[in-house]
Protein backbone atom coordinates (compact mmCIF):
# COMPACT_ATOMS: atom_id res chain seq x y z
CA UNK A 1 0.00 0.00 0.00
CA UNK A 2 2.42 2.18 1.02
CA UNK A 3 4.64 1.55 -2.49
CA UNK A 4 1.30 2.79 -4.15
CA UNK A 5 1.07 5.83 -2.72
CA UNK A 6 4.81 6.63 -3.51
CA UNK A 7 4.63 5.83 -7.14
CA UNK A 8 1.51 8.38 -7.35
CA UNK A 9 3.28 10.70 -5.84
CA UNK A 10 5.85 9.92 -7.94
CA UNK A 11 3.50 10.19 -11.12
CA UNK A 12 2.35 13.47 -10.06
CA UNK A 13 5.79 14.57 -9.59
CA UNK A 14 6.63 13.94 -13.02
CA UNK A 15 3.38 14.96 -15.00
CA UNK A 16 3.30 18.41 -13.14
CA UNK A 17 7.10 18.54 -13.60
CA UNK A 18 6.75 17.59 -17.77
CA UNK A 19 3.84 20.65 -17.60
CA UNK A 20 6.63 23.31 -16.33
CA UNK A 21 9.36 22.67 -18.35
CA UNK A 22 8.31 22.19 -22.34
CA UNK A 23 10.19 19.45 -23.84
CA UNK A 24 10.85 18.90 -27.20
CA UNK A 25 11.84 15.00 -28.72
CA UNK A 26 14.18 14.22 -30.86
CA UNK A 27 13.70 10.68 -32.04
CA UNK A 28 13.81 8.82 -28.68
CA UNK A 29 15.74 11.41 -27.07
CA UNK A 30 13.43 14.52 -25.33
CA UNK A 31 15.31 17.45 -24.23
CA UNK A 32 14.27 20.67 -22.55
CA UNK A 33 13.10 23.38 -25.15
CA UNK A 34 15.56 25.88 -24.71
CA UNK A 35 18.35 23.25 -24.54
CA UNK A 36 21.99 25.16 -25.49
CA UNK A 37 24.89 22.77 -26.28
CA UNK A 38 28.26 24.26 -25.43
CA UNK A 39 31.65 23.05 -27.52
CA UNK A 40 34.89 23.39 -26.00
CA UNK A 41 38.00 23.75 -28.27
CA UNK A 42 41.30 24.76 -26.98
CA UNK A 43 44.66 24.46 -24.21
CA UNK A 44 45.47 23.20 -20.78
CA UNK A 45 42.85 25.97 -19.48
CA UNK A 46 39.77 24.00 -21.09
CA UNK A 47 41.25 20.36 -20.75
CA UNK A 48 38.87 18.17 -19.19
CA UNK A 49 40.91 15.18 -19.78
CA UNK A 50 41.45 14.34 -23.75
CA UNK A 51 45.22 14.23 -22.63
CA UNK A 52 44.78 11.41 -21.07
CA UNK A 53 43.83 9.01 -23.99
CA UNK A 54 46.86 10.14 -26.18
CA UNK A 55 50.57 9.47 -26.29
CA UNK A 56 51.85 12.26 -24.85
CA UNK A 57 54.16 13.34 -21.99
CA UNK A 58 54.10 14.79 -18.33
CA UNK A 59 54.36 18.24 -19.61
CA UNK A 60 50.70 17.95 -20.93
CA UNK A 61 49.17 15.60 -18.29
CA UNK A 62 47.30 16.03 -15.37
CA UNK A 63 46.39 12.69 -14.19
CA UNK A 64 48.28 12.76 -11.11
CA UNK A 65 48.95 14.26 -7.48
CA UNK A 66 48.10 16.71 -6.48
CA UNK A 67 46.00 18.03 -9.77
CA UNK A 68 42.30 17.40 -9.11
CA UNK A 69 42.33 17.09 -4.96
CA UNK A 70 39.26 20.12 -4.97
CA UNK A 71 36.03 18.82 -5.89
CA UNK A 72 36.55 15.67 -7.64
CA UNK A 73 39.43 13.87 -4.50
CA UNK A 74 40.93 12.37 -7.70
CA UNK A 75 43.13 13.84 -10.40
CA UNK A 76 41.63 13.50 -13.56
CA UNK A 77 43.51 15.94 -16.33
CA UNK A 78 41.96 19.15 -15.57
CA UNK A 79 45.16 21.52 -15.00
CA UNK A 80 44.03 22.61 -11.78
CA UNK A 81 43.37 21.56 -8.03
CA UNK A 82 39.65 21.21 -9.11
CA UNK A 83 37.44 22.45 -11.58
CA UNK A 84 38.18 24.30 -14.67
CA UNK A 85 36.52 27.12 -16.69
CA UNK A 86 34.31 24.35 -18.89
CA UNK A 87 33.25 22.84 -15.76
CA UNK A 88 31.87 26.04 -14.45
CA UNK A 89 30.15 27.65 -18.20
CA UNK A 90 28.33 24.41 -18.00
CA UNK A 91 27.08 25.22 -14.57
CA UNK A 92 25.73 28.04 -15.50
CA UNK A 93 24.28 27.71 -18.66
CA UNK A 94 22.48 24.46 -16.71
CA UNK A 95 24.02 21.25 -18.99
CA UNK A 96 25.75 18.64 -17.22
CA UNK A 97 29.90 18.56 -16.62
CA UNK A 98 30.84 18.37 -20.36
CA UNK A 99 32.84 15.00 -20.86
CA UNK A 100 36.23 15.39 -23.09
CA UNK A 101 35.58 13.96 -26.60
CA UNK A 102 38.35 10.91 -26.03
CA UNK A 103 36.39 9.69 -23.37
CA UNK A 104 35.89 5.48 -24.34
CA UNK A 105 32.51 4.53 -25.13
CA UNK A 106 29.82 5.80 -26.48
CA UNK A 107 29.32 9.20 -26.20
CA UNK A 108 26.05 11.58 -26.15
CA UNK A 109 26.57 14.96 -28.01
CA UNK A 110 23.38 16.37 -26.93
CA UNK A 111 24.95 18.74 -24.14
CA UNK A 112 27.96 18.98 -26.53
CA UNK A 113 31.53 17.68 -26.16
CA UNK A 114 34.45 19.19 -25.35
CA UNK A 115 38.18 18.82 -27.99
CA UNK A 116 40.38 20.57 -25.91
CA UNK A 117 44.16 19.14 -25.36
CA UNK A 118 46.48 20.74 -22.72
CA UNK A 119 49.69 21.75 -24.92
CA UNK A 120 47.49 22.07 -27.95
CA UNK A 121 48.43 25.14 -30.49
CA UNK A 122 46.46 26.94 -33.33
CA UNK A 123 49.52 25.44 -35.14
CA UNK A 124 50.07 22.08 -36.15
CA UNK A 125 53.86 22.28 -35.36
CA UNK A 126 53.36 23.19 -31.71
CA UNK A 127 53.97 20.04 -29.67
CA UNK A 128 53.43 18.48 -32.72
CA UNK A 129 52.74 14.51 -31.83
CA UNK A 130 51.57 14.94 -28.15
CA UNK A 131 48.97 16.72 -28.51
CA UNK A 132 45.49 17.39 -30.50
CA UNK A 133 46.01 20.49 -32.12
CA UNK A 134 43.06 22.91 -33.06
CA UNK A 135 42.88 21.77 -36.07
CA UNK A 136 42.31 18.04 -35.44
CA UNK A 137 39.92 19.01 -32.92
CA UNK A 138 37.81 20.64 -35.82
CA UNK A 139 38.25 17.50 -37.60
CA UNK A 140 36.77 15.56 -34.06
CA UNK A 141 34.09 18.20 -34.73
CA UNK A 142 33.03 17.29 -37.67
CA UNK A 143 32.62 13.23 -36.69
CA UNK A 144 30.63 14.46 -33.77
CA UNK A 145 28.13 16.10 -36.26
CA UNK A 146 27.95 13.43 -38.35
CA UNK A 147 27.06 11.26 -35.58
CA UNK A 148 24.32 13.74 -34.39
CA UNK A 149 22.70 13.74 -37.57
CA UNK A 150 22.50 9.74 -37.62
CA UNK A 151 20.96 10.37 -33.99
CA UNK A 152 18.49 13.07 -35.11
CA UNK A 153 18.64 13.73 -38.09
CA UNK A 154 19.59 16.80 -40.50
CA UNK A 155 17.24 19.59 -39.38
CA UNK A 156 17.21 18.79 -35.39
CA UNK A 157 21.24 18.55 -36.20
CA UNK A 158 21.08 21.83 -37.71
CA UNK A 159 19.24 23.55 -34.78
CA UNK A 160 21.21 21.91 -32.18
CA UNK A 161 24.52 23.19 -33.72
CA UNK A 162 23.25 27.23 -34.59
CA UNK A 163 22.10 27.39 -31.20
CA UNK A 164 24.94 25.89 -29.71
CA UNK A 165 28.11 28.04 -28.15
CA UNK A 166 31.50 27.24 -28.88
CA UNK A 167 33.90 28.08 -26.16
CA UNK A 168 37.33 28.42 -27.77
CA UNK A 169 41.07 29.11 -25.77
CA UNK A 170 44.32 28.55 -28.01
CA UNK A 171 47.70 30.62 -28.16
CA UNK A 172 49.72 30.74 -24.99
CA UNK A 173 51.49 27.36 -26.47
CA UNK A 174 52.07 28.32 -29.82
CA UNK A 175 53.74 31.63 -28.11
CA UNK A 176 55.68 29.00 -25.26
CA UNK A 177 57.34 27.47 -28.49
CA UNK A 178 57.89 30.57 -30.44
CA UNK A 179 61.69 30.94 -31.83
CA UNK A 180 62.46 34.23 -33.51
CA UNK A 181 65.40 33.00 -35.73
CA UNK A 182 62.37 31.52 -37.43
CA UNK A 183 59.33 34.19 -37.76
CA UNK A 184 59.46 37.89 -37.05
CA UNK A 185 56.75 38.22 -34.26
CA UNK A 186 54.83 39.69 -36.47
CA UNK A 187 54.65 37.19 -38.94
CA UNK A 188 54.26 34.60 -35.97
CA UNK A 189 51.42 36.26 -34.46
CA UNK A 190 49.54 36.62 -37.94
CA UNK A 191 49.80 32.66 -38.52
CA UNK A 192 48.62 32.02 -34.76
CA UNK A 193 45.10 34.13 -35.40
CA UNK A 194 44.81 33.24 -38.65
CA UNK A 195 44.71 29.18 -38.26
CA UNK A 196 42.43 30.36 -34.87
CA UNK A 197 40.23 32.36 -37.53
CA UNK A 198 40.05 29.83 -40.16
CA UNK A 199 38.81 27.13 -37.51
CA UNK A 200 36.27 29.59 -36.23
CA UNK A 201 35.02 29.33 -39.97
CA UNK A 202 35.63 25.93 -40.10
CA UNK A 203 32.82 25.59 -37.43
CA UNK A 204 30.73 27.68 -39.03
CA UNK A 205 30.69 26.08 -42.06
CA UNK A 206 29.65 23.64 -39.99
CA UNK A 207 26.80 24.83 -38.62
CA UNK A 208 28.02 27.65 -35.61
CA UNK A 209 26.87 30.48 -34.78
CA UNK A 210 27.93 31.72 -31.55
CA UNK A 211 31.48 31.61 -30.24
CA UNK A 212 33.11 32.06 -27.00
CA UNK A 213 36.82 33.37 -27.63
CA UNK A 214 39.38 34.39 -24.78
CA UNK A 215 42.32 36.61 -25.40
CA UNK A 216 45.60 35.55 -24.74
CA UNK A 217 46.22 37.00 -21.00
CA UNK A 218 48.97 38.82 -19.15
CA UNK A 219 51.58 36.01 -19.83
CA UNK A 220 54.34 38.71 -18.17
CA UNK A 221 52.60 38.25 -14.90
CA UNK A 222 52.64 34.26 -14.91
CA UNK A 223 54.73 32.50 -12.52
CA UNK A 224 56.50 30.41 -14.79
CA UNK A 225 57.69 33.87 -16.48
CA UNK A 226 59.15 35.63 -13.52
CA UNK A 227 61.02 32.37 -12.29
CA UNK A 228 62.61 31.27 -15.71
CA UNK A 229 63.77 35.16 -16.05
CA UNK A 230 64.53 35.45 -12.56
CA UNK A 231 62.23 38.84 -11.88
CA UNK A 232 62.44 40.56 -8.86
CA UNK A 233 61.07 43.43 -9.77
CA UNK A 234 57.33 43.88 -9.28
CA UNK A 235 54.75 41.09 -10.10
CA UNK A 236 54.87 41.13 -13.52
CA UNK A 237 57.28 41.57 -16.40
CA UNK A 238 55.78 43.64 -19.31
CA UNK A 239 58.12 42.88 -22.14
CA UNK A 240 57.00 39.15 -21.48
CA UNK A 241 53.78 40.02 -22.61
CA UNK A 242 54.66 41.52 -26.19
CA UNK A 243 53.28 38.64 -28.17
CA UNK A 244 50.04 38.18 -25.91
CA UNK A 245 49.66 42.04 -27.06
CA UNK A 246 49.89 41.60 -30.46
CA UNK A 247 47.74 38.47 -30.65
CA UNK A 248 45.10 40.27 -28.91
CA UNK A 249 45.03 43.47 -31.23
CA UNK A 250 45.16 41.24 -34.21
CA UNK A 251 42.10 38.77 -32.82
CA UNK A 252 39.53 42.21 -32.36
CA UNK A 253 40.17 43.01 -35.88
CA UNK A 254 39.18 39.77 -37.06
CA UNK A 255 36.94 38.74 -34.69
CA UNK A 256 35.30 42.17 -36.50
CA UNK A 257 35.94 41.11 -39.77
CA UNK A 258 33.69 37.95 -39.48
CA UNK A 259 31.15 39.72 -37.74
CA UNK A 260 31.00 42.05 -40.92
CA UNK A 261 31.59 39.07 -43.24
CA UNK A 262 29.30 36.43 -42.10
CA UNK A 263 25.39 36.02 -41.37
CA UNK A 264 24.28 35.40 -38.29
CA UNK A 265 27.97 35.14 -36.58
CA UNK A 266 27.95 36.37 -32.50
CA UNK A 267 30.87 36.67 -30.23
CA UNK A 268 32.01 36.53 -27.06
CA UNK A 269 35.46 37.87 -26.88
CA UNK A 270 36.76 38.34 -23.23
CA UNK A 271 39.54 40.47 -22.55
CA UNK A 272 41.62 37.66 -20.61
CA UNK A 273 44.82 40.04 -20.52
CA UNK A 274 43.23 43.15 -18.47
CA UNK A 275 41.34 40.86 -16.78
CA UNK A 276 44.05 38.16 -15.33
CA UNK A 277 46.51 41.58 -14.66
CA UNK A 278 43.69 43.01 -12.37
CA UNK A 279 43.21 39.49 -10.23
CA UNK A 280 47.06 38.68 -10.14
CA UNK A 281 48.20 42.48 -9.39
CA UNK A 282 44.77 43.37 -7.10
CA UNK A 283 44.36 39.68 -5.20
CA UNK A 284 42.82 40.70 -2.10
CA UNK A 285 40.08 42.50 -3.97
CA UNK A 286 38.92 39.11 -5.19
CA UNK A 287 39.54 37.03 -2.09
CA UNK A 288 42.99 35.88 -2.57
CA UNK A 289 45.65 35.99 -0.60
CA UNK A 290 48.58 35.67 -3.21
CA UNK A 291 48.38 36.44 -6.67
CA UNK A 292 51.50 36.33 -8.14
CA UNK A 293 53.01 32.92 -6.51
CA UNK A 294 51.98 29.56 -7.52
CA UNK A 295 50.61 27.06 -4.73
CA UNK A 296 51.86 24.15 -6.44
CA UNK A 297 55.89 24.13 -7.76
CA UNK A 298 59.44 25.03 -7.06
CA UNK A 299 61.99 27.85 -7.48
CA UNK A 300 61.44 31.56 -7.16
CA UNK A 301 57.34 32.09 -7.16
CA UNK A 302 56.81 28.99 -7.42
CA UNK A 303 57.56 29.22 -10.86
CA UNK A 304 59.07 25.84 -11.91
CA UNK A 305 56.35 23.69 -13.36
CA UNK A 306 57.28 21.11 -11.28
CA UNK A 307 53.81 19.95 -9.69
CA UNK A 308 53.33 16.90 -9.16
CA UNK A 309 57.05 16.10 -9.53
CA UNK A 310 56.80 14.46 -12.71
CA UNK A 311 58.18 16.54 -14.69
CA UNK A 312 61.79 16.65 -14.64
CA UNK A 313 62.01 18.03 -11.04
CA UNK A 314 61.19 15.57 -8.07
CA UNK A 315 60.75 17.83 -5.17
CA UNK A 316 58.09 20.35 -5.20
CA UNK A 317 56.15 22.20 -2.49
CA UNK A 318 51.73 22.04 -2.33
CA UNK A 319 50.66 25.16 0.06
CA UNK A 320 47.19 24.27 2.23
CA UNK A 321 44.88 26.19 1.05
CA UNK A 322 44.28 26.45 -2.78
CA UNK A 323 41.43 28.78 -2.98
CA UNK A 324 43.74 31.10 -1.47
CA UNK A 325 45.90 31.24 -4.31
CA UNK A 326 45.27 32.96 -7.88
CA UNK A 327 47.73 29.94 -9.53
CA UNK A 328 47.81 26.59 -8.87
CA UNK A 329 50.87 25.49 -10.59
CA UNK A 330 53.12 27.90 -12.77
CA UNK A 331 50.82 28.74 -15.17
CA UNK A 332 47.34 27.43 -14.31
CA UNK A 333 44.94 29.03 -11.99
CA UNK A 334 43.48 27.21 -8.95
CA UNK A 335 39.71 26.45 -9.11
CA UNK A 336 38.54 29.50 -7.45
CA UNK A 337 40.58 31.53 -9.66
CA UNK A 338 38.64 29.62 -12.83
CA UNK A 339 35.08 29.98 -10.69
CA UNK A 340 35.73 33.87 -10.46
CA UNK A 341 37.07 33.94 -14.64
CA UNK A 342 34.26 31.41 -15.38
CA UNK A 343 31.70 34.20 -13.70
CA UNK A 344 32.74 37.47 -15.76
CA UNK A 345 32.94 35.31 -18.75
CA UNK A 346 29.66 34.46 -17.72
CA UNK A 347 27.99 38.17 -17.24
CA UNK A 348 30.80 40.62 -17.07
CA UNK A 349 30.26 44.04 -18.81
CA UNK A 350 31.02 45.14 -21.99
CA UNK A 351 34.58 46.40 -20.73
CA UNK A 352 35.64 42.64 -20.26
CA UNK A 353 33.21 40.59 -22.13
CA UNK A 354 31.87 42.57 -25.81
CA UNK A 355 29.70 42.66 -27.67
CA UNK A 356 27.67 40.18 -25.54
CA UNK A 357 28.87 38.18 -22.31
CA UNK A 358 28.26 34.34 -22.69
CA UNK A 359 25.23 34.40 -20.46
CA UNK A 360 23.21 36.54 -23.34
CA UNK A 361 25.02 34.27 -25.91
CA UNK A 362 23.10 31.47 -24.22
CA UNK A 363 19.57 32.89 -24.18
CA UNK A 364 20.13 34.22 -27.52
C1 LIG B 1 54.25 6.91 -27.99
O1 LIG B 1 55.31 7.84 -28.10
C2 LIG B 1 56.59 7.26 -27.89
C3 LIG B 1 57.61 8.39 -27.88
O2 LIG B 1 57.38 9.34 -28.88
C4 LIG B 1 56.84 6.24 -29.00
O3 LIG B 1 58.08 5.64 -28.81
C5 LIG B 1 55.73 5.18 -28.95
O4 LIG B 1 55.89 4.27 -30.01
C6 LIG B 1 54.36 5.81 -29.01
N1 LIG B 1 53.33 4.82 -28.78
C7 LIG B 1 52.23 4.74 -29.52
C8 LIG B 1 51.26 3.69 -29.11
O5 LIG B 1 52.00 5.49 -30.45
C1 LIG C 1 48.51 28.29 -40.35
O1 LIG C 1 49.72 27.81 -39.86
C2 LIG C 1 50.59 27.31 -40.83
C3 LIG C 1 51.78 26.73 -40.10
O2 LIG C 1 51.32 25.69 -39.28
C4 LIG C 1 50.98 28.40 -41.80
O3 LIG C 1 51.81 27.90 -42.81
C5 LIG C 1 49.70 28.98 -42.42
O4 LIG C 1 50.02 30.09 -43.23
C6 LIG C 1 48.75 29.42 -41.33
N1 LIG C 1 47.47 29.83 -41.91
C7 LIG C 1 47.01 31.07 -41.86
C8 LIG C 1 45.66 31.31 -42.47
O5 LIG C 1 47.62 31.97 -41.32
C1 LIG D 1 68.63 34.95 -10.06
O1 LIG D 1 68.96 36.18 -9.44
C2 LIG D 1 69.75 36.04 -8.28
C3 LIG D 1 69.91 37.39 -7.64
O2 LIG D 1 70.03 38.41 -8.58
C4 LIG D 1 71.10 35.39 -8.67
O3 LIG D 1 71.90 35.20 -7.54
C5 LIG D 1 70.82 34.04 -9.33
O4 LIG D 1 72.03 33.46 -9.79
C6 LIG D 1 69.86 34.19 -10.49
N1 LIG D 1 69.48 32.88 -10.99
C7 LIG D 1 69.39 32.59 -12.30
C8 LIG D 1 68.96 31.20 -12.61
O5 LIG D 1 69.67 33.38 -13.19
C1 LIG E 1 32.69 46.85 -15.74
O1 LIG E 1 33.09 45.89 -14.80
C2 LIG E 1 34.33 46.19 -14.19
C3 LIG E 1 34.72 45.00 -13.34
O2 LIG E 1 33.66 44.61 -12.48
C4 LIG E 1 34.21 47.48 -13.39
O3 LIG E 1 35.45 47.79 -12.79
C5 LIG E 1 33.81 48.59 -14.32
O4 LIG E 1 33.58 49.77 -13.60
C6 LIG E 1 32.55 48.22 -15.10
N1 LIG E 1 32.32 49.22 -16.14
C7 LIG E 1 31.12 49.72 -16.40
C8 LIG E 1 31.05 50.70 -17.52
O5 LIG E 1 30.13 49.39 -15.77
Amino acid sequence: MAIKKFQIYFLIFFASYGMLIPTRCLGNICLPKEHIALFVFGDSLFDVGNNNYINTSFDNLANYSPYGETFFNYPNGRFSDGRVIPDFIAEYAKVPLIQPYLFPGSQNYIEGINFASAGAGALAETHQGLVIDLKTQLTYFKNVKKELRQKLGDEETTSLLARAVYLINIGSNDYSVYLSEKYTQQKYVHMVVGNLTTVIQGIHEMGGRKFGVLNQPSTGCFPVIKAVVNGTKGSCLEEYSTLAKLHNNLLVVELHKLKKQIKGFKYSYFNFFDFSFEVITNPSKYGFKEGGVACCGSGPYKGYFSCGGKRGIKDYDLCENPSEYVFFDAVHPTERANRIISQFMWSGNQSIAGPYNLKTLFED
